[in-house]
């Protein structure tokens, strides 16, 4: 604590990012990062994109990749906004619709960046328990005071939530945001996108960095009602001009012209997950049912903390939450079936010399 830090400063509890690791070797399952290339389009748009032009602004409204994006989910295009990352696209939500002195619900198991952006936006929060299978317990977040957001399919758990009950959470909370976070809905589970014509207090939010493997360009957005976008565009234009910049903003409308890649890619990763699941499943560990680009697995007889500490000795890292209520649980990112056959092959060694 320092005497020149601001009330923010001194309320934040910064989140801590998965471990990124630099070096040969390593199989890194810990980040929920996609294990294929980004489209060969993507690469010969940004080889394009490499002009002197680089010297100029980026644009300030991303409009290419608004109209793209807009056409890919039958939307118009100022329903769209654009962030760097989702998790920008998610800190200005909660600016531009989470009140303080109101208070807002998400679930107890999520996101982590959601109580951190609470806690930096001065916001008050709910921590709603999940159900005892894991799954979000939809009824409790009708009529709340303030808002709610949670992610479809949550995360870590990878459980998807029924267009029905995505219906009633936002008809149950009329004049209230209801933001639905879809980082990881192209991998399974249903998109609230068609309540958007219903619902004008819905804000579906999406990212580039899982199933389009673009994480490291940072491109995330926003979809909702007109008002809603004009709310975050008022927020950006008074915070940065320009967060996109070139060379993401060609990347993404070039990812987003590739829809064969997108989806052969995307059905390997959701193949190798359920025959991963099964793998889990013959050494005898516990697996929620996923319908993201991870697995949230429990070992009855082994602490998670130490399978992930035994792992990352030979080197591969998976994610352990240290908090009570998931600390017996890791989280582990699909990767290609090579490295989810590496990732087994050390596993099946670890469990057998815990259990002998
Ligand atoms: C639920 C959820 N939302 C949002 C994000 C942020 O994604 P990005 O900022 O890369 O778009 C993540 C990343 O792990 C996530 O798990």
């Amino acid at each position: 604590m320092n005497e020149l830090w601001s009330g923010m400063v001194r309320r934040t509890d910064p989140y801590i990012p998965g471990e990124q690791v630099n070096g040969e070797g390593w199989i890194k399952l810990n980040t929920n990062e996609n294990p294929y290339r980004p489209s060969p389009m993507v690469f010969e748009a940004l080889q394009q994109a490499l002009t002197s032009d680089l010297r100029k602004y980026p644009e300030s409204d991303p409009e290419k990749l608004r109209v793209a994006l807009a056409e890919l989910h039958h939307v118009s295009a100022d329903q769209v906004f654009i962030g760097n990352g989702s998790d920008e696209v998610l800190a200005f939500s909660f600016m531009a619709f989470f009140t303080p002195g109101k208070t807002i619900r998400f679930p107890a198991i999520t996101y982590s960046f959601y109580p951190t952006y609470a806690a930096l936006f001065n916001i008050a929060y709910e921590r709603i328990p999940l159900q005892e299978d894991f799954a979000l317990n939809a009824e409790a977040f009708y009529q709340s005071d303030g808002g709610v957001i949670f992610p479809n399919p949550n995360a870590p758990t990878g459980i998807a939530l029924s267009l029905e009950s995505l219906e009633k959470i936002a008809g149950e909370n009329q004049g209230r945001p209801v933001i639905i976070d879809e980082a990881y809905i192209d991998f399974g589970g249903d998109t609230a996108i068609p309540l958007l014509e219903r619902f004008d207090n819905l804000l579906i939010t999406r990212t580039m960095s899982k199933s389009r493997s673009l994480a490291g360009l940072r491109i995330g957005y926003a979809i909702g009602s007109v008002t809603m976008i004009e709310a975050l565009n008022r927020i950006k234009n008074s915070f940065n001009s320009y967060t996109i910049d070139q060379l993401a903003l060609a990347a993404g409308v070039a990812s987003v012209k590739d829809s064969d890649y997108f989806q052969t890619t995307v059905q390997a990763i959701i193949r190798t997950r359920e025959q991963s699941r099964s793998v889990f499943e013959s050494v005898g560990f516990k697996v929620l049912p996923s319908a993201a680009n991870f697995l949230f697995v429990h070992h009855p007889d082994i602490p998670a903390e130490q399978l992930h500490k035994s792992l990352k000795d030979k080197q591969i890292l998976v994610r352990h939450f240290s908090k009570p209520e998931t600390e017996e649980w890791l989280r582990v990112t699909i990767g290609s079936d090579d490295e989810m056959g590496m990732f087994f092959q050390q596993l099946f060694d670890l469990v057998s010399a815990w259990t002998d």
